[in-house]
């Protein structure tokens, strides 16, 4: 693939930081430890998400007429279904009758034709349309159309769907997308699959993952028995798009590489890394993309869920192990084995006031951005 035109940009300020360091303006900073351990600040935040799109599949797991996603990561019990003409609905997965859930289990799976509630028999369409009120006589005051499931706005962009876990009839999405048109646009994602999705919790604060996520200090520390090696020397460049961040981290050899030239794919020298706000994770990865979201659950936990979406559904066994040694490396040894580990230990001390304040260098300034962006959010609502 040719780079597209962001890439450039990309490049261009990364071997200014290789040549000249950071900019100047950036300062180190400080964040209060209280802010990870405060459940009111936390109900504030699980409000927010609640408000915003969160990219819950990837096109070609919802692809299918009668395909359906139960997700239920943000306390809020979701539904996404395709219908027969190829549209994708999202509802709360709750009977209008006395609330009953209507699919129990939790992930994909593939309708037969609506949902029929087992308490009293209500059914509904896979739109959520209220189809059937066994004995209707019972309920003289009832307007059936009232009683259509609770819809959410969603949407497909960039091979993601989309989905808002707060009941409107419309949301904005272009507004909220659009800062990533130039990154997300060109490379195609909605022709690629998903070669597997995982989901684990783990022990820590979302916030204290999403910083993770944020920091270019770390990659050759905290990643040397697994990437680092691939970074030695690395340096990072970062900027805001909209509410989101854009990063690229270069990887060995890469001031050498950019002076020859002749770089088709700036993936085969470094790795574009984003921040979705406010909790998605998309790194572009040489060859394939890693989709990652931490939903906090409590204070002090998150469930993770990570597609790793490559270009074609492997049809040899040599692609397939490929595939597979790639999974292993970013899911349970990158991921899970580094990032989400080292994110258990920061929780484990953080109520113990070793640290009032958690401190951050200039290389970790996005984190700053993302926290003001929250702040700023919150205090909007
Ligand atoms: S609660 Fe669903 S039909 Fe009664
Ligand atoms: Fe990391």
């Amino acid at each position: 693939m040719k780079n597209p035109p962001i890439y450039e940009h990309l490049l261009q300020k990364l071997v200014r930081v290789y040549e000249g360091g950071l900019d100047p303006g950036l300062t180190d900073f400080q964040m209060p430890a209280a802010a990870y351990t405060d459940e009111l600040q936390l109900q504030a935040e699980r409000r927010l998400l609640r408000a915003l799109p969160m990219a819950v599949a990837h096109v070609s797991q919802l692809q299918t007429a009668r395909s359906c996603l139960v997700h239920d990561a943000l306390g809020v019990p979701i539904m996404v279904t395709r219908d027969r003409e190829g549209e994708l609905h999202a509802m709360l997965n709750v009977c209008r009758h006395r609330g009953t859930r209507l699919v129990e289990e939790s992930g994909f799976c593939k309708l037969r034709k609506g949902f029929h509630c087992r308490y009293h028999g209500w059914t509904y369409d896979i739109e959520g349309k209220l189809l059937d009120v066994p004995r209707q006589e019972l309920f003289p005051t009832l307007d059936r159309n009232e009683y259509n499931l609770i819809s959410l706005p969603v949407t497909e962009r960039f091979g993601f769907v989309w989905v808002v876990a707060s009941p409107a009839a419309e949301y904005d999405f272009d507004a909220f997308l659009d800062p990533l048109q130039p990154d997300l646009g060109p490379l195609n994602l909605e022709s690629h699959v998903v070669f597997r999705r995982a989901t684990t919790t783990a022990r820590t604060n979302w916030k204290i993952v999403m910083e993770a996520f944020l920091d270019g200090y770390h990659v050759r520390h905290l990643h040397h028995k697994t990437v680092g090696p691939y970074f030695k020397d690395h340096r990072s460049y970062s900027e805001l798009t909209g509410p989101h961040v854009r990063a690229i981290v270069g990887r060995g050899g890469f001031l050498e590489a950019a002076a020859s030239g002749s770089i088709d794919d700036i993936r085969d020298i470094a790795t574009p890394t984003y921040v979705i706000f406010p909790n998605t994770i998309f790194v572009a990865q040489p060859g394939f993309v890693s989709r990652a979201t931490a939903y906090p659950t409590a204070l002090d936990e998150i469930y993770w869920e990570h597609d790793l979406i490559i270009p074609e559904a492997p049809t040899t066994e040599k692609a397939r192990e490929h595939w597979e040694v790639n999974y292993e490396l970013i899911q349970n040894g990158v991921f899970k084995g580094e990032d989400l580990w080292v994110c258990e230990q920061i929780q484990k001390g953080l109520r113990s006031g070793a640290n009032e304040f958690l401190t951050y260098g200039i290389e970790e300034a996005p984190i700053q951005w993302w926290h003001e962006e929250l702040t700023r959010r919150i205090e909007a609502e």
